[in-house]
């Protein structure tokens, strides 16, 4: 994948958050505080007024550096820093890539993911972020990916998203917020993991063309 377009590309998953900002938020309003769709558009909004300061042509790992900066300085909560630091480290897995292949898709995801962990200390299974991150990941790594085109793995990756954002449902929160409610938060879809899997629905719809 090109990665030239990379600024079409992010538009379109800014666009896709903000038409599901209210449902974001309505989710949360659930299970926790009711701010996750504010907050995600809070992040891409000052994204987007950093982003403007860079040439249109700007590397994409400078385009996910300064993402991750904007949810850092202006998200609070939960969910901003997270995103924030999985931005930042996943533009530094790019390593100067024009080219994003296969192997630079698991490698992105896997420091995104790392950097999520080490600072949330939260597993697959606890209904979050993670729940739809990991999978999409896997869907990247060899013993998956081996003889696919990146186009099959990008598929086989939201496929892998959408069953790992559905599977949140039937669990109880054990990280965040929801997990003062634990158990009573069975029954609902996580913010986070519904905000992940919007956001690489995006990208792949605009990667579809
Ligand atoms: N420790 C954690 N690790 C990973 N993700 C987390 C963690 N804690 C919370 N989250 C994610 O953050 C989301 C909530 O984000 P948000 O509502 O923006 O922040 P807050 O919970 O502080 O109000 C949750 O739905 C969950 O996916
Ligand atoms: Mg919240």
């Amino acid at each position: 994948m090109e990665m030239a377009n990379v600024r079409d590309a992010v538009n379109a998953v800014i666009t896709a958050i903000m038409a599901q900002k209210d449902y974001l938020t309505a989710v949360d309003a659930k299970t926790g505080d009711g701010d996750h769709g504010l907050n995600m558009a809070r992040g891409f909004t000052a994204a987007e007024e950093r982003l403007a300061e860079l040439p249109a042509d700007a590397p994409v790992e400078d385009v996910l550096h300064h993402i991750g900066r904007a949810f850092i300085e202006n998200v609070g909560g939960a969910a901003g820093p997270l995103y924030g630091i999985a931005f930042v480290r996943a533009g530094e897995a790019v390593n100067h890539q024009t080219r994003l292949d296969v192997h630079s898709f698991e490698r992105l995801f896997t420091a995104g993911i790392d950097a999520i962990q080490r600072r949330g200390h939260a597993e697959r299974g606890d209904k979050t972020m993670l729940d739809t991150l990991i999978p999409i990941r896997d869907a990247f790594r060899t013993e998956n990916a081996d003889g696919k085109s990146l186009r099959e793995c990008l598929e086989d990756a939201l496929n892998a998203g959408r069953a790992g954002a559905e599977y949140t449902k039937t669990i109880a929160a054990r990280r965040g917020r929801a997990a003062l409610i634990g158990e009573r938060s069975i029954g609902i879809e996580d913010p986070g993991a519904m905000s992940s899997l919007i956001m690489f629905r995006a990208l792949c719809s605009y990667l579809r063309g």
